[in-house]
């Protein structure tokens, strides 16, 4: 597996293991724990699930070295803007026992529909994070959710380019102008939820590519998005299918089937989204 230049220099591994809704428990641990055992180094998390203490503690657990993780949070919603982003990133490091992260995201854009001051809340967080990378508490900043307009708003006012964008991304939900903004900005695409939480399992075009290949096709699936350039952020609880999903290495797909793989029918997003965040969370919506 080859590592994943960003664009300050920093290498992340090219497929992490994502910890939402995960328990904040020994299951969960037990998890987070497999996972590093059978090899996964990118460690995807947030403030927002809830279970930063556990994940710090599996780490603990795991006596890997703390400089091979890629250990990964989020500022929450009700956090944006400079201080509390700031209070917001010491809460996380204290709950995950850390002295420094290697990325730190904005979980989610400021919602247009709830700020009609979007921009300038997003700017703001943006800044606390500027600031962060700058003291060297974390390697890597970046965002999340956030689409061209988002994108394009934050740029015309950022000291620093952000290095990741993590967003929605599988073979029923390629967003490609999305994806082809952050490749013109060398903004390296995350993908969550990259087996569309299960409903890309049951595509003919994929199921018969799997076949070819003798491979599952959520395995197509996460091959197909290292393919077009993305880090795929999987999450499973069951210790085989974990296995399963980072043994993707050995084989590639053709030109040809990755074209096709992109003519699929998309199915949309899984109805969280930058459009309906805020209200969502505020049970708007
Ligand atoms: P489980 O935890 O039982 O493995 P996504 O990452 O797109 O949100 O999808 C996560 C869902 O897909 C989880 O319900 C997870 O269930 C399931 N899943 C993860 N890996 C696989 C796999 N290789 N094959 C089938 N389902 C999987």
């Amino acid at each position: 597996m080859e590592d994943i230049r960003l664009n300050n220099g920093l290498t992340v591994p090219a497929i992490g293991y994502g910890t939402y809704n995960l328990p904040d428990n020994e299951e969960g641990m037990n998890a987070v724990i497999s996972a590093l055992g059978m090899g996964y180094r990118l460690i995807d998390g947030a403030a927002a699930y809830g279970n930063e203490r556990m994940v710090g503690e599996a780490v603990r657990r795991s006596r890997i070295r703390r400089e091979e993780l890629t250990l990964t949070s989020k500022v929450a919603n009700p956090d944006r803007g400079y201080d509390s982003t700031l209070h917001a990133f010491d809460k996380t490091l204290s709950d995950l026992g850390l002295d420094y992260l290697d990325l730190y995201l904005i979980h989610w854009p400021a919602d247009k529909a709830v700020y009609p001051d979007w921009e300038i809340v997003n700017s703001d967080t943006w800044r606390a994070l500027e600031r962060l990378y700058s003291e060297g508490r974390v390697k890597g900043i970046g965002v999340s959710n956030f689409m061209p307009e988002h994108l394009r708003a934050l740029l015309r006012e950022a000291e620093i380019k952000p290095m990741i964008n993590q967003i929605e991304f599988n073979p029923g939900m390629q967003q490609p102008e999305c994806v082809a903004i952050c490749r013109g900005k060398e903004i390296v695409v995350e993908a969550w939820s990259p087996l569309g939480r299960g409903r890309i399992l049951g595509n003919t075009l994929l199921e018969e590519i799997a076949r070819r290949y003798d491979k599952s096709v959520a395995q197509i699936a996460l091959r197909w998005e290292i393919q077009r350039g993305a880090v795929p952020i999987p999450k499973s609880s069951n210790p085989e299918r974990m296995k399963e999903n980072m043994d993707i290495f050995d084989f590639s797909l053709s030109e040809r089937e990755m074209s096709d793989i992109d003519g699929l029918a998309q199915f949309g997003n899984s109805g969280l989204s930058p459009e309906n965040i805020d209200a969502h969370i505020a049970g708007k919506s």
